[in-house]
């Protein structure tokens, strides 16, 4: 599938890579980390005192540290990673405990370990934490609007009606329970929500809402919020990643043509805006100054190029890999960090356009960064 200097190329990260997974994985192999600061991963393996915030143990990202040692379990066979993704997977039971701490995320937090350990190792105590979180995500299901809720109340804003992109990255977990299983409902559910989100989230030219506002009683669309990007309209990239890929992950646990369509829509509709520079901005639409990046953006986008190109055929796969290979070499050569002076594989990513989280290192970066280069080598271990 690669060409013999692009071969060259990913071996060199791959060897870069692993030697620095190799020491980071000890030092924080107590923490959930989610950046990076002054060069040490942060650790939201912290205590939640009331047990409602979304913050701390509750974390969205917490599962994709966990998910970066599956990855180099795999890739190594070294049992050491099993070991210290267990360590964190254990820790997310708090969660549990919590409850409303919790929100559609699950997918994010228990596809990458429970799902992962238990695929990988049999392990019973995580296919019982899978299905809990399973569970816990088919009871957002809104069945006027045919979507899942979101989040909780933020504050004084009333989210019941609210979904959002990223999503499509939580509903594997639903068709993952129907599989394993063999009860239809989730996946009943989970293909609801990408067939709503198709419709209510994608745009005719391929670019995507990030959040999209229902009537929770009988459905109908209220209005679309700008979220994380720019602004109302605008195309926030990490979104239009999370569709892009999103969509490949229902088509392969569905098989449905229109999801895979879909996806390669909006793939065509991103790849025609990547910048000359390989660099991603946080939003497509947003100013040219100040020339804010998502180097995170970039890594999702890549993985989910490279599902699609093992997808179609043989005369379609060349443009999802050599614009998967761009973005990858682009984060190599200019927005990675493979010194020992930092805990980040990745710089340079953004949480949000209109937030001071900007040109950070951020854990999933480093997990989709991962998981592309191991999926261009042929050898990832696919955890959605
Ligand atoms: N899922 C939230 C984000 O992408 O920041």
């Amino acid at each position: 599938m690669l060409q013999a200097n692009d071969q060259l190329w990913l071996n060199d990260v791959i060897g870069k890579l692993t030697t620095k997974m190799d020491w980071v994985s000890e030092k924080s192999r107590n923490k959930i980390p989610y950046t990076t600061i002054n060069g040490e991963h942060d650790n939201r393996a912290v205590d939640n005192p009331t047990g409602t915030e979304t913050d701390g143990i509750n974390w969205w990202t917490n599962g994709f540290w966990g998910g970066m040692m599956w990855l180099m379990h795999h890739e190594t066979g070294n049992e050491k990673y099993k070991e210290i993704a267990n360590i964190s997977e254990v820790m997310l039971d708090e969660c549990f405990h919590h409850y409303y701490g919790l929100h559609h995320d699950v997918g994010f937090m228990w596809l990458p370990t429970s799902v992962a350990n238990y695929k990988v190792t049999g392990n019973m105590e995580s296919r019982k934490r899978a299905m809990h979180a399973a569970n816990l995500l088919a009871g957002r299901f809104n069945l006027a609007g045919g979507f899942i809720r979101a989040w909780n109340d933020l504050g004084e804003q009333d989210t019941r009606g609210w979904a959002i992109v990223d999503c499509m990255f939580n509903i594997p977990l639903l068709y993952w329970a129907s599989e394993e299983s063999g009860d239809p409902r989730f996946k009943q559910m989970a293909m609801r929500h990408a067939d709503t989100a198709m419709t209510a989230f994608v745009r005719a030219d391929g670019s995507v809402n990030h959040i999209v506002e229902f009537d929770p009683f009988n459905g109908g669309v209220v209005r679309t919020h700008g979220g994380q990007g720019y602004e109302e309209g605008s195309s926030w990239t990490r979104g239009q990643t999370w569709a892009l890929y999103g969509f490949m992950m229902s088509y392969i646990h569905t098989g449905k043509e229109d999801y895979l369509n879909t996806a390669k829509r909006i793939a065509h509709y991103f790849m025609a805006n990547i910048p000359e520079s390989g660099i991603i901005p946080i939003d497509f639409r947003q100013p040219k100054e100040p020339a804010y990046e998502d180097s995170t953006a970039a890594a999702i986008a890549a993985c989910g190029l490279i599902e699609i190109a093992k997808a179609v055929g043989q005369h379609e796969k060349e443009v999802f890999i050599n614009a998967a290979v761009k973005l990858l070499k682009t984060l190599d050569e200019s927005r990675s960090d493979w010194t020992t002076n930092s805990d980040c594989l990745l710089i340079n990513g953004s949480a949000a356009y209109h937030n001071n989280n900007r040109h950070t290192p951020i854990i999933y970066g480093d997990y989709y960064f991962m998981e592309a280069v191991f999926k261009l080598k042929g050898n990832d271990l696919y955890l959605w």
